[in-house]
């Protein structure tokens, strides 16, 4: 039973398959000479087409075969690996400091609002930490290897240390600093863009959980102290 309605579709199939081939053969017999061109055309476009795809395909074999121990990076990869690694570097200082900054700020929080500050101080960290991982990750991916050196930290880093006084101080600071994540993050993803898709869409995702941060800040702020606007 439910063999019929296929077949009366590839029957119909057929049908448009033949008028289209009919057409085809019209075009070519035509006795205008701008309709004989097209058709002609068209087939070799196709013809031209299809040879170029299967000699891609045979080109992707080959070289995927080369230098097979460099594993994810193969000829095709488009960015400069160095300066990819390297700008990665920087961007796991970022959130290595961002770790450190915000367990500070975790052991630090005092005061009567501390409890529910001091938690979302740990979620972040535990996030920054995470990203942390992923990044240092997708640098051995590439062949290099991710700085975990505390010499010259603070200077990799795009974003600062601030240890902050006060609850406000440290939200304060640590609402600064997502902004500086979120910013560079930014140029990072438009400087990657189509020549590292995996590390774009990387810094996408975590430059998505740094903007989410800075918004769970400014909130928090805008509890603690209503009378004050945060820009
Ligand atoms: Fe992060
Ligand atoms: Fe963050």
């Amino acid at each position: 039973m439910a063999k019929k309605p296929k077949k009366s579709q590839n029957a119909k199939a057929e049908r448009r398959a033949e008028q289209r081939r009919g057409d085809e053969r019209r075009r070519e017999k035509s006795f205008f000479p701008a309709e004989r061109r097209d058709g002609r055309e068209r087939r070799a476009q196709e013809r031209r087409r299809a040879g170029a795809f299967l000699s891609d395909i045979q080109e992707l074999r080959r070289r995927a075969r080369q230098h097979i121990e460099q594993g994810a990076v193969t000829v095709g990869y488009q960015a400069d690996r160095e300066t990819v690694i390297g700008v990665l570097n920087e961007a796991l200082a970022t959130e290595i400091v961002c770790v450190l900054r915000y367990k500070r700020h975790y052991f630090m929080a005092t005061g009567i609002h501390a409890n529910a500050v001091a938690q979302e101080f740990l979620e972040h960290a535990t996030d920054e930490q995470g990203h942390a991982d992923q990044i240092a990750e997708r640098i051995t991916q590439l062949g290099g290897e991710p700085n975990f050196n505390p010499e010259g930290l603070a200077m990799r880093s795009h974003s600062q240390y601030v240890e902050g006084g006060s609850l406000m101080d440290m939200i304060r600071e640590d609402l600064v600093a997502e902004r500086i994540a979120i910013e560079s993050y930014g140029e990072i993803v438009r400087f990657l863009g189509d020549r590292d898709i995996v590390s774009r869409r990387m810094m996408e995702g975590i430059l998505a959980v740094e903007e989410e941060h800075a918004d769970d800040l400014k909130n928090l702020l805008a509890t603690l102290d209503p009378t004050k606007s945060v820009g």
